[in-house]
């Protein structure tokens, strides 16, 4: 893929694919990462002159429009926090669209709202991936977070359009082929959440790519239930004793040490702060369930990261937004920032991981911490991602 390095971009109509998918709460933006990090690349390129026209998706609007999904106060955040004006035009292609990009001056940033309002957004649809591809005379895609998606603003257009990757692309792709590309060795990943089901693909690749593997979370239940643990009331997929078998010995078979959980804090009820006992993994008492992994569990995950080069995470180990079940992921969390600063390579992404890391505080002591959720997922999973992919062709 190009990146911006040597590109001019002075006077030239920019189109820029930025992730503004950034979460709210009664109408309130909760976390600004995602506006943050694309600051490099807007920085770069309005330093340089560019005109820039800002593309994103909000939210699943499903090629309707939802006012609920407006990208306008996303865009006056953006400018918040980039300390630079940032005009809105409230479509993404027409008229309106046109008269605001030739009144803009270099150096100027606009935003255009939702792509995911047209229906051929998301249908990847020729036509109007060129109707958006008419805005610019430049591609540049900072979206890795979207680029999961075949749309029509993140694949369609490259194909219409030279087309680069912006300095978070560049970052992300940079970042995780050192920590499954090529690693450094030993490798290990860990991974937690809830369900085996909806990680089954990211594990049979792990165990292929990685010299260790940590399970955690409730997914880890499934496993030792499959070599017959007494779980309680613990959550489990029983459907999948046998795929979880089949894991294992599949790891074996490639030389990937697994680790699961060893102990468990469990509870009679999962609330805030309830009465907790320490048990032992392959013993939960009938009446409690599994909330987090037990200490004994923690200090071997910390023993074993000591022992890393390189390490990726994906998921939290416990029930980690209900104190105290936070607790081994915080304590994890730490060791690898630790670690990190001794040399440790450290990439950790997929939403809830980067919750868990913000709640212990340390999401700037990881080497990367992506800012990608289900894109972050399918890269681990091995699988080839369109966005990126068609950055590598050279098409136009
Ligand atoms: C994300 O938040 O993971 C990206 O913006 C992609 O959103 P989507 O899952 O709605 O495509």
């Amino acid at each position: 893929y190009r990146t911006l390095d040597g590109l001019d971009v002075r006077g030239r109509r920019v189109l820029l694919r930025a992730d503004l998918n950034v979460p709210l709460r009664d109408g309130r933006i909760t976390d600004l990462t995602r506006l943050e990090r694309l600051s490099p690349t807007i920085g770069e390129l309005a330093g340089n002159g560019a005109r820039v026209i800002v593309l994103s998706h909000f939210d699943r609007p499903k090629g309707q429009l939802v006012a609920t999904m407006s990208l306008r106060p996303v865009a006056e955040a953006l400018g918040a926090v980039l300390h630079r004006k940032v005009a809105f035009v409230d479509d993404c292609i027409g008229p309106e669209v046109a008269r605001a990009i030739a009144a803009l001056n270099d150096g100027e940033v606009l935003v255009l709202e939702n792509t995911r309002f047209y229906p051929g957004e998301e249908a990847n649809d020729a036509a109007h991936a060129a109707r958006l591809a008419a805005h610019g005379e430049i591609y540049v895609n900072d979206a890795f977070s979207a680029a999961h998606r075949a749309h029509a603003s993140t694949e369609g257009i490259a194909r219409i359009l030279p087309a680069y990757a912006g300095r978070l692309m560049q970052a992300e792709l940079v970042a995780l082929t050192a920590a499954l590309g090529n690693p450094a060795r030993p490798v290990g990943a860990i991974v937690g959440g809830a369900k085996v089901s909806t990680k089954l693909d990211l594990l049979t690749n792990l165990i292929a790519r990685v010299d260790l593997l940590v399970i955690g979370g409730a997914m880890a239940n499934t496993f030792l239930a499959a070599q017959g643990a007494e779980l309680g009331k613990s959550l489990q997929e029983a459907a999948l004793h046998d795929t979880a078998r089949a894991i294992m010995n599949a790891a074996a078979g490639h030389g990937c040490d697994i680790l699961l959980p060893a102990d468990f804090v469990v509870s009679e009820t999962f609330a805030p702060n309830p009465s907790t006992r320490i048990v032992p993994a392959d013993a939960v008492p009938a009446n409690t369930m599994a909330l987090d992994v037990g200490p004994a569990t923690t200090d071997a995950i910390i023993t074993a990261v000591k022992g890393l080069k390189t390490l990726i995470w994906n998921g939290p180990l416990g029930a980690f937004e209900t104190p105290p079940f936070d607790t081994a992921t915080l304590r994890v969390a730490n060791a690898i920032a630790a670690a990190t600063k001794s040399g440790l390579i450290s990439v950790a992404g997929g939403g809830d991981t980067v919750a868990a890391l913000r709640q212990a505080g340390i999401t700037d002591r990881l080497s990367y911490v992506s800012t990608a959720g289900g894109a972050f997922l399918e890269w681990m999973e091995g699988k080839v991602l369109p966005g990126v992919a068609v950055l590598a062709t050279d098409s136009a």
